[in-house]
């Protein structure tokens, strides 16, 4: 054997041994809003997919992680993100579609990755249904019935009797509407009005308005993070439904800490459910967090920042056990049961929805350290989607 045929022989027994080969990288196409009204999701979830491959590194099963990411802003186009996402199969040839900051996105997209047989994995789109539109989607992030249900139990057992609820008119607004109202009159609580407000610029001052005048002893709301949660605020103080006695619950999605110094001292005291909290204790998020402020000093890290880092351990841990095949059979297979400690906590994708399964807490808002922050105070663990039940 001539020595260039021994050194080609020598460095493909080294490809094979690696389970893969080891030239050939594994390319994710990220659909994300980057720009935009929501182009904080995008930013925040590509910082958690980032900072995951900064600290666990970058090469699983011998092939190296290649990120494409596409703006599908605002977000809430299916048309775009479908084109997008077609672009990243043909003309990028990505192994793995991932990212989707809002529903409509990954509404569009799951039957392209049906077709072209790709992996597709959520890290937040956080409608309930968003799993059963293809057999290839895994979801990292949370579904709204599973935060929506805790917080409603918490009411119904803290002397609300009676609620008001307000969603954003989409997907992730009528899943909180629906499994709000559901745990909640099953625990004997009334729904005494409910208003759905249009996702692209709502005024939202006749339905204060109204609220004030129906004076419930609380308002339950889901409205996506963003210039709209402010303004909702803001109306809720300057109308004085706080001192009318009107009660403000959610899930956490209002008091996301990438807004919540926007809000400003008018959160404090609200109890919210939630699956991540920056100031949730742990070893695993107190070397999260630390990573995060070292890696964006000027980002807060959030839930979006952990649907994008723990959906890149999802891919990182099936590359392991697929020794790299990224074949979408194989794919969601090995994503099955698969469970691991978060920096939220201990976390796992149900083989029988692909969706996650997690512990949600109950928190509260308070200033820590000079900074408003989502204090937990109790938890409800191993919650699979109850919008699936
Ligand atoms: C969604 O569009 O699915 C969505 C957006 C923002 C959230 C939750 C869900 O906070």
């Amino acid at each position: 054997m001539s020595m260039k045929k021994r050194l080609v022989a020598m460095s493909l027994a080294a490809a094979f041994a690696g389970g893969a080969w080891a030239a050939d990288p594994v390319k994710i196409g990220l659909v994300l809003p980057m720009s935009g009204p929501f182009a904080a999701y995008g930013k925040q979830i590509e910082n958690g997919v980032k900072l995951y491959l900064a600290t666990k590194g970058d090469t699983f099963a011998g092939r190296k992680v290649e990120l494409i990411v596409k703006d599908d802003s605002p977000g809430t186009s299916g048309d775009v993100s479908k084109r997008l996402a077609q672009e990243l199969v043909v003309k990028d040839k990505v192994d793995i579609l991932a990212g989707f900051g809002l529903t409509p996105s990954a509404f569009a997209v799951a039957p392209l990755a049906t077709e072209a047989k790709k992996p597709m994995v959520v890290m937040n789109a956080a409608t309930s249904s968003v799993t059963t539109k293809s057999p290839y989607i895994v979801r990292a992030s949370m579904t709204l019935p599973q935060n929506s249900a805790p917080i409603a139990t918490w009411a119904a057992k803290n002397k609300i009797k009676n609620v008001f609820t307000l969603v954003a008119d989409y997907g992730p607004g009528h899943d909180a509407e629906g499994q709000f109202k559901k745990t909640f009159t099953a625990a004997g609580g009334q729904i005494v009005g409910e208003v759905r407000s249009p996702v692209k610029n709502p005024d939202f001052a006749p339905f204060l308005q109204k609220i004030k005048d129906t004076k419930p002893d609380a308002v339950f709301i889901f409205l996506p993070p963003g210039a709209e949660t402010i303004a909702f605020m803001k109306g809720f103080k300057e109308r004085g439904l706080a001192e009318a006695g009107i009660r403000l619950i959610s899930t956490g999605d209002l008091p996301d800490e990438d807004i919540l110094e926007a809000i400003g001292d008018s959160a404090l005291g609200l109890v919210t459910s939630f699956h991540y909290s920056e100031a949730h204790k742990s070893p695993e998020n107190k070397a999260y967090t630390e990573a995060y402020y070292k890696a964006y000093p000027k980002d807060r890290p959030n839930f979006m920042s952990i649907g994008g880092y723990d959906g890149m351990h999802l891919i990182a841990e099936v590359l392991k056990k697929t020794g790299g095949n990224t074949d979408a059979e194989k794919f969601v297979e090995a994503a099955k049961g698969m469970k691991w400690t978060s920096p939220r906590g201990v976390v796992s994708i149900d083989p029988a929805t692909r969706d996650i399964v997690q512990t949600i807490y109950i928190r509260k808002v308070e200033r820590v350290a000079g900074k408003l922050q989502n204090v937990e105070f109790d938890s409800i663990p191993d919650l699979k989607d109850p919008g699936k039940q």
